[in-house]
């Protein structure tokens, strides 16, 4: 593989590729190593990205959580997690063994609790394992009556310039953006005038499905997120409307983590050239355990033919 051709930077942060996992769909500790291509994952990923933590633990929603849809996964999990303390202790030392740079996704009900949470993992990240906070800003904010801070662009200022100021340069704050707006531009803006180093989207999309054989929605939480390759041309699309009209995410002092339905080496290369410097890959993953190595792989032949690297890549649908 060209690897030199497919390293990144995120700011100061260098990938060796630009593949991460995306968050909650490759666990939270050492879920990689059971499988058989383990090494080969590795070798193929830039980053890891974990599961979202909460700062107490979380139950989740009921089941069903999770169903296939015809092109995607709807899903419901509520944040199931064991809170911040038990990962400190058992969950992030296991991904040590990785030796890739660890970015730790985060979700709260206030954004007090934001700022708590993201305070109390650099400050009990005892071996230095975190390399960047992802703040999920698609979680309900209780402390405005539960919309979600995602669509607030006030709100995703306050969340990301209270994170920001709590943990300062120690690590790259990412904000992690909501689909679920008119104009995606508003809280990417917004996240940038709270500090955020990078952007990451898109989280899922809401939906329902609904079981005809007994008149009821399949989610026990009765609305889930979509995610898989009906979303992509959506996240193509908010990637490359930041992009354009952001001039921080054009000149990539704010570069984009592009998320959603990516489940080729062309669709990675979709987001590239439509201005994210890095992609994340969660549902295609459930489907094919060989998706890091083959899209590695596709990317570094795509490279290696048309002699260019991931850099050069980055924003040329853009035309300049
Ligand atoms: C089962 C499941 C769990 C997820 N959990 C989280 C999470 O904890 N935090 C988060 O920010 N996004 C979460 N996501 C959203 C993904 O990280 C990603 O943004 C989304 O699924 C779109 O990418 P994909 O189409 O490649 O899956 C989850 C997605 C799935 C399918």
């Amino acid at each position: 593989m060209a690897i030199n051709k497919l390293k990144v930077t995120l700011k100061h942060l260098r990938l060796k590729t630009p593949l991460m996992t995306a968050s909650g769909t490759a666990g939270h500790g050492d879920e990689l190593t059971v499988l058989d291509n383990y090494q080969e994952i590795l070798g193929a990923l830039g980053a890891f990205v974990t599961k979202g933590i909460t700062f107490k633990p979380r139950k989740g929603n009921p089941k069903i959580r999770v169903i296939e849809t015809r092109m995607g996964l709807l899903n419901s999990i509520g944040l199931q997690n064991s809170g911040v303390k038990v990962f400190l202790k058992d969950e992030l030392p296991l991904t040590l063994q990785y030796k890739l740079p660890i970015i730790v996704n985060i979700s709260a009900d206030t954004v007090e609790e934001f700022g708590e949470l993201a305070a109390y993992l650099i400050d009990n990240d005892v071996n230095s394992i975190i390399s960047g906070i992802e703040i999920n800003v698609s979680c309900p904010n209780l402390g405005e009556h539960g919309s979600i801070f995602g669509t607030d662009p006030k709100a995703v200022e306050r969340v990301v310039g209270t994170v920001k100021k709590r943990v300062g340069d120690k690590v790259l704050v990412i904000t992690k953006l909501t689909p679920n707006v008119t104009d995606i531009t508003g809280p990417a803006k917004a996240a940038i005038a709270g500090g955020t180093d990078v952007l990451s989207m898109i989280n899922t999309l809401r939906g329902i499905a609904i079981d005809t054989t007994n008149c009821r929605p399949f989610l026990g939480n009765i609305s889930g997120g979509l995610s898989g390759p009906a979303i992509k041309p959506v996240g193509v699309f908010m990637v490359y409307e930041c992009y354009k009209k952001i001039p921080e995410c054009m000149n990539k002092s704010v570069p984009i983590i592009g998320i959603g339905g990516i489940s080729t080496y062309s669709d990675a290369l979709e987001y590239i050239m439509a201005g994210a410097t890095a992609v994340g890959i969660g549902t295609a993953w459930f489907v094919n355990p060989r998706i890091f190595e083959e899209i590695a792989k596709g990317i570094s032949d795509y490279l290696g033919n048309n002699n260019t690297t991931v850099e050069e890549l980055v924003g040329k649908a853009h035309g300049h």
